[in-house]
């Protein structure tokens, strides 16, 4: 008899989490169930967690009633297979619960990989619901598993806000602001944006990670949220990656009509969001979803013309990431709940980034 851990989450207080044992599951016909290898952990998945109900994150991975399981990043084996053309022992990318196994219903099963056409994901995002077989995956290095785990959900992201803006002519604007400077999504969006000529990026952070956030050297400026009033003028773009009312509100009031576009993005500080006031200086923001960008750039370029696009661009990115970002790997349950509560409270140092594994 197989075994099976997962980590749930209480979904009305993320505080509350706990390892639960059990048998695992049986395929049946046109099913399959993944062994997960190894998964990372940043602050995006605390955010999958806080928008669990609000954006139907818990959804995909359906646990007992009133606990969920917060989706991660990583790699899978197929460990039984009752799917034609999906061989054991496969290994894919993809979305994945924290927990040893997962059980999927592959359709479109090719040698590139498979869609998880489990009834309960049908209604959910397309571009969560795919697995990608690392055997035919353009971007997978085997030497680079790490930062595909952990940066390319979040590069991927910031390479499509970065093309956003530059569809959009940056909405004339000369400066783009970014906060939670220090996260990999805006420094990878800092790191994309500073290859485009007439644009300034000025990332803001919480004053402990200004000289790390800095010594990036992606940003023409890096400002404390304490200095909010030091923002240089000029016409500028926001980009929200904090999801703080108070730093959105010191952005809108400090560029009023010369703020050109306001674009949330993120949640880091989840407990200092608030509402937007009806009175906010300048354009309303909006949210920027991923999924639907993909979904656009997908019906005109194609997957493969947009998948193509994004290959050429991480590579220069993830041997850059190497400079200043050292991964850690820990094991087993106890290391997991502490890791995920670090997270959720905010005790992270920017320069080191996490993986984890369930299996013994
Ligand atoms: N809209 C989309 O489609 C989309 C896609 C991908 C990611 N995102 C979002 O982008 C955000 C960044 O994710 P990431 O994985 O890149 O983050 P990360 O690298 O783990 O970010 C770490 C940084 O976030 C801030 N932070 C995190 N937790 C905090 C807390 N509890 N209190 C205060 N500050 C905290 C700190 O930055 P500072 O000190 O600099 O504030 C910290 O250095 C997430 O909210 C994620 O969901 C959105």
């Amino acid at each position: 008899m197989r075994r099976s851990l997962d980590l749930l989450i209480d979904k009305d207080d993320l505080r509350r989490c706990r390892l639960v044992e059990s048998e695992a599951p049986d395929p049946s016909d046109g099913q399959a169930l993944l062994s997960v290898e190894h998964f990372g952990l940043t602050s995006n998945n605390i955010t999958y967690a806080q928008f669990g109900r609000a954006m139907s994150y818990w959804d995909f991975f359906p646990a007992e009633e009133g606990w969920g399981r917060m989706p991660v990043w990583g790699f899978a084996e197929v460990a039984e297979s009752r799917v034609p053309g999906l061989q054991e022992g496969e290994r894919l990318y993809g979305y994945l619960p924290p927990s040893t196994e997962l059980l999927v219903a592959p359709a479109h099963v090719s040698e590139r990989g498979f869609v998880d056409a489990s009834p309960h994901r049908a209604g959910l995002p397309a571009a969560y619901n795919g697995y990608t077989s690392t055997a035919a995956d353009p971007v997978y290095e085997a030497s680079k598993e790490d930062r595909q785990m952990l940066l390319r959900p979040l590069f991927f992201t910031s390479w499509l806000i970065d093309d956003f803006l530059g569809e959009a002519e940056v909405f004339g604007a000369e400066l783009v602001v970014i906060s939670s400077a220090s996260s990999r999504t805006a420094s990878a969006l800092a790191h994309l944006l500073s290859l485009r000529d007439g644009v300034q990026v000025v990332g803001l952070t919480s004053g402990r990670s200004v000289s790390f956030t800095e010594g990036l050297g992606a940003y023409h400026a890096v400002l404390s949220y304490e200095e909010l009033e030091d923002l240089p003028e000029g016409r500028a773009v926001y980009v929200d990656i904090s999801g703080d009312a108070a730093v959105r509100s010191a952005v809108h009031r400090h560029y009023g009509q010369s703020l050109e576009h306001s674009s949330v993005v993120g949640a880091t500080h989840h407990d200092r969001m608030g509402e937007v006031p009806e009175d906010l200086p300048g354009p309303r923001p909006t949210f920027f979803f991923a999924p639907d960008r993909v979904a656009a750039r997908s019906a005109e370029w194609g997957r493969d013309g947009l998948e193509g696009r994004i290959a050429e661009a991480w590579h220069p990115y993830v041997s850059w990431t190497e400079d200043w970002l050292r991964v850690e790997h820990e094991r087993g349950g106890p290391a997991l709940l502490s890791t995920y509560l670090d997270l959720l409270e905010g005790r992270i140092d920017p320069a080191r980034a996490h993986v984890l594994t369930l299996q013994d």
